[in-house]
């Protein structure tokens, strides 16, 4: 269904998020016949200029962009008629007394305010778009929308839910996750929970452990400045990978609605015991890339990269074994790793099973633990691994799969991950937003680490050469329990396109 008219209001529209992501995602849905005929967008930025400029800036992002598979200028003009451009200091009150005359033009008095914008300018937007009472729903909704980082650790992430809640209910804050917007990622729910077969090895009796791994090859492009300050663990772990954690470890939610998945995803998240100060010396590994070369390129060092301080010691990779303590996960690590300028991209998910309790072959390491593989991006699909008798004489087992790929068992290619999350933010469904005790959750179970690590400023960081597979460091992480982290390098993969 088509989601109502609607004014969104992007702060932060000169940026690179609205560029290259949300205006993409908003035209897609337009030519898709989701959006209202009367949608409008105002962009407010604090450049001047006007909306025929604006709207070329815009032109280009989707141009280039990959979302946007056949460019139509006919239809971008008929888009482009609905975007507005209005300049603006975030700190002044003037800026939101035009912004109130200019909503008050439409007919539609829906509003979604989307706040892409520096993290520091949150608290001062929303209370300015309270004073001049924007807030209100008098005559039709009012909804905010929040990138991370939401916070930078428990503290803080409760004082802006604080502040938030002094001037929204929380029903209309949609913190938004752009993981829970991706195909692949909601298809963990529907794997579960639409199959009996697997969700009834889907526990301690069954799993020996769950690999979660977010490696990019790409590194941190112009955002070295937001990175430096943030580190891969703030980046991706505190949000993205704990939400891959919580969709494969949560309880079946009572009705695929928000309130009943967030309690869920909550649950995995309290159960998690934060790290002593030993516990995070033990269990998290944090390391730096240094120059090499990734596909033939040379690339340079994470030291080496523009505004990036040379004694910097934000972590570039991070790899951690998180335990669950709950009745269906007590003594299954889950290890979760992410790094920048890895050997390749891959997200995945791989639950590895347990190995049979005895073995009637005459081999030693014939024994084959079976792994499911939920293969997020970039080539999406499942496969679940087991172990086949060669043929012929032997006696051996050797590792076969079955496969599913997305490319090849479905026609079309799933919607952006923005346009997902937009247009269920205009829809009014929370269903795969962040609610405020779910952030406060996932800061509880990283802070501590942060501490610890910054306890501990003068140890030097282990390094990982560019285009590897990370530090060695990591492996011995696994190794301790007698397990091993999959190739992300692997050739093997089924889904290759
Ligand atoms: C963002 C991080 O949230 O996610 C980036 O800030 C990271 O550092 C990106 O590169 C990864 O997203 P995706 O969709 O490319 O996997």
């Amino acid at each position: 269904p088509r989601a109502e008219p609607c004014v969104l209001v992007i702060f932060g529209a000169t940026g690179d998020l609205t560029q290259r992501k949300l205006i993409p995602a908003l035209f897609s849905l337009a030519n898709n016949q989701c959006l209202a005929s009367d949608f409008q967008i105002i962009g407010i930025g604090r450049r001047e200029m006007d909306d025929a400029r604006f709207r070329e800036q815009l032109r280009e992002g989707v141009a280039q962009s990959s979302e946007i598979r056949a460019f139509k200028e006919a239809a971008w003009n008929d888009f482009a008629s609905r975007i507005s451009y209005l300049s603006g200091n975030f700190l002044e009150p003037d800026t939101y007394q035009s912004l109130a005359e200019r909503l008050a033009e439409f007919s539609t008095a829906n509003r979604l305010f989307y706040l892409a914008t520096a993290p520091s300018a949150t608290p001062v937007i929303i209370q300015r778009l309270a004073d001049v009472g924007l807030e209100r729903e008098d005559r039709g909704f009012s909804r905010l929308v929040v990138e991370k980082p939401f916070g930078h650790d428990l503290e803080s992430a409760r004082e802006l839910n604080r502040l938030i809640a002094e001037v929204f209910e929380e029903r209309q804050v949609y913190r938004i996750d752009h993981y829970l917007g991706k195909e692949t990622v909601q298809n963990v729910l529907f794997f579960r929970f639409g199959n009996a077969l697997f969700e009834s090895v889907w526990n301690r009796n069954h799993v020996e452990y769950v690999e979660i791994t977010a490696a990019e090859s790409l590194g941190v492009g112009s955002r070295a400045g937001y990175y430096q300050e943030s580190g891969a663990l703030r980046d991706m772990v505190a949000n993205h990978l704990l939400q891959l954690l919580a969709l494969t470890a949560m309880d079946a939610p009572v009705e695929l609605d928000a309130d009943s998945v967030n309690d869920k995803k909550a649950e995995v998240w309290r159960s998690i015991r934060p790290m002593t100060s030993d516990e995070v010396a033990s269990r998290t590994v944090r390391a730096q890339y240094v120059a090499s070369t990734i596909d033939g390129a040379s690339v340079p060092g994470w030291h080496e990269e523009p505004n990036v301080p040379s004694d910097s010691r934000t972590e570039t990779y991070v790899a951690l074994d998180l335990r669950i303590d709950n009745w269906r996960w007590a003594g299954v690590p889950f290890y979760l790793r992410t790094g920048k300028r890895l050997a390749r991209q891959v997200t995945e998910i791989a639950v590895h099973f347990r190995q049979p309790p005895l073995s009637f072959f005459p081999c030693q390491d014939c024994l084959q633990s079976n792994v499911i593989i939920l293969r997020i991006q970039p080539d999406e699909g499942i496969s679940l691994t087991f172990g086949a008798k060669e043929p012929g004489t032997s006696r051996r087992a050797v590792p076969v799969s079955m496969d599913f790929c997305y490319h090849s068992a479905f026609a079309e290619a799933p919607p952006s991950a923005y346009a997902v999350l937009l247009l269920d933010a205009l829809r009014g469904d929370l269903t795969q937003f962040t609610r405020c005790d779910g952030v406060e959750a996932q800061w509880r179970i990283m802070t501590p680490i942060e501490t610890a690590w910054a306890a501990c400023d003068g140890v030097s960081l282990p390094t990982y050469a560019a285009g590897s597979e990370g530090p060695h460091e990591a492996d011995g992480l696994l190794e301790w329990n007698g397990h091993a982290w999959r190739s992300i390098g692997d050739a093997q993969w089924a889904c290759q396109i």
